[in-house]
């Protein structure tokens, strides 16, 4: 039904639920999710469409709780059977290839399960199960956190207003939702740090070039191989912030690609290529992670540059610590299990963001490195890949710590 100025005069259509959750993407749909399996009942909106959410290429690679998270929660068995299991990774430097056995060093493994499929498999699952989500809602706005009974306000897809009273508001809804700035200045910290380089990522219709990922060093700067499916493949290379993806021919691309990988030794199979985007880093914590009877999760709370593929695993991990608690807080009725979620939550959070700003940093050519800066990374990364040591520390990360208490 198309927007009608009636609606929008007349008064919201009001309604309860004990857990409001602003933000419909991976975080937001496995909180209500794990909520409604403890008899919960949740709203979820989101200012996206279902499709938006779902045709948006994401990061793709599964730590292992993340994918016990998704099996054993019931809302996924496509994860083990479409997913493919990685026991290490390249690191590619100096003209050759390391790999790191994750198997051999710390006994575990990830997926390689995109994060859209993620996102489908929990949108399926919240319809299955009659969950309550609206995509494509507008003018989302929170309020009265402070109170018992916090209210959240849209504007629905047919343009019907409502006003939801909830027990408690998450605020799932990523880095550039409103939620985060709920939290007034004087009861926050900011942490935050600029790149000065960002990641062109594209999608190509070819076979894979290599049957695990590899993440290339290059004095031309960084490259990363990925995979998705037999006939498609995902790639990223170190980019300006500002390039154009205009500007970048297939042609292009390739040589590109080629030229970073080739210096490791490696060769890509070519085809065409069907997407592509410039992806900002970034690091950034907001702590607390809630305030009154607000609580932040996912992206809302913290951004980490994409190397090592933390945001969605960090996601999930938050998903689980906070069900977890909320059921407490409605249980007792009280507010102080959202700072005990937040305490167990930012422990994970920070170990995340060291590794990923330590992978970042070990991997990228800063624009104004000098030849001191690209051997002292070479020579980082031979101390790293000579080391069993090492090379378990880097494994123990990428494949994920064990679940916080
Ligand atoms: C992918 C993305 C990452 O950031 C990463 O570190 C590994 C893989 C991916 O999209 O496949």
């Amino acid at each position: 039904m198309a927007f009608s100025p009636s609606s929008a005069s007349s008064s919201p259509v009001r309604s309860r639920t004990r857990i409001a959750v602003v933000g419909a993407g991976p975080a937001g749909l496995m909180l209500s999710h794990l909520l409604a399996r403890a008899g919960i009942d949740s709203v979820a909106v989101d200012v996206r469409t279902r499709h938006e959410i779902e045709h948006t290429p994401r990061a793709g690679i599964l730590e292992q709780r993340s994918v016990d998270l998704l099996a054993d929660s019931g809302v996924s068995d496509r994860v083990h059977r479409d997913g493919a299991r990685h026991d290490g990774i390249v690191l590619a430097f100096g003209g050759g290839g390391h790999r790191i056995d994750f198997q051999a060093l710390v006994g575990a493994s990830t997926l390689l399960y995109p994060q859209t499929d993620v996102f489908a498999d929990l949108a399926d699952a919240r319809e299955r199960d009659g969950g309550d989500v609206r995509f494509g809602v507008r003018d989302v706005a929170v309020d009265e956190l402070l109170s018992d009974t916090p209210v959240l306000r849209f504007t629905d897809a047919d343009g019907t207003r409502h006003a939801v009273r909830a027990d408690f508001v998450v605020g799932a809804d990523g880095s550039r939702g409103p939620c985060r700035s709920q939290v007034p200045e004087a009861r926050r910290t900011r942490f935050a740090r600029a790149y000065p380089y960002a990641w062109f990522g594209i999608l190509a219709e070819a076979p894979p070039s290599a049957p695990e990922l590899i993440y290339s060093h290059s004095p031309r700067g960084f490259a990363l191989i990925s995979q998705r499916t037999d006939t498609v493949q995902r790639m990223y290379f170190q980019c300006d912030p500002a390039e154009n993806v205009a500007d970048w021919s297939d042609d292009r691309i390739w040589t590109e690609l080629q030229e970073r990988v080739g210096a490791n030794g490696h060769r890509l199979k070519e085809g065409p290529i069907t997407a592509r985007s410039v992806l900002p880093f970034r690091s950034f914590v907001q702590e607390p992670m809630h305030h009154g009877r607000l609580v932040l999760a996912g992206d809302a709370a913290h951004t980490v540059p994409p190397t090592g593929a933390k945001g969605l695993n960090l996601a999930l991990a938050d998903a689980r610590v906070l069900a977890e608690e909320l059921e407490r807080a409605v249980t007792h009725g009280s507010t102080a299990p959202l700072a005990a979620y937040s305490e167990r939550a930012l422990r994970r959070v920070w170990r995340a963001q060291h590794f990923s700003y330590w992978m970042t940093t070990m991997l990228h050519t800063p624009p104004d490195a000098t030849p001191f800066d690209v051997r002292r990374q070479e020579g980082e990364l031979a101390a790293l890949t000579g080391s069993a040591a090492g090379s378990a520390y880097l494994a123990e990360g990428y494949t994920g710590w064990p679940r916080e208490r």
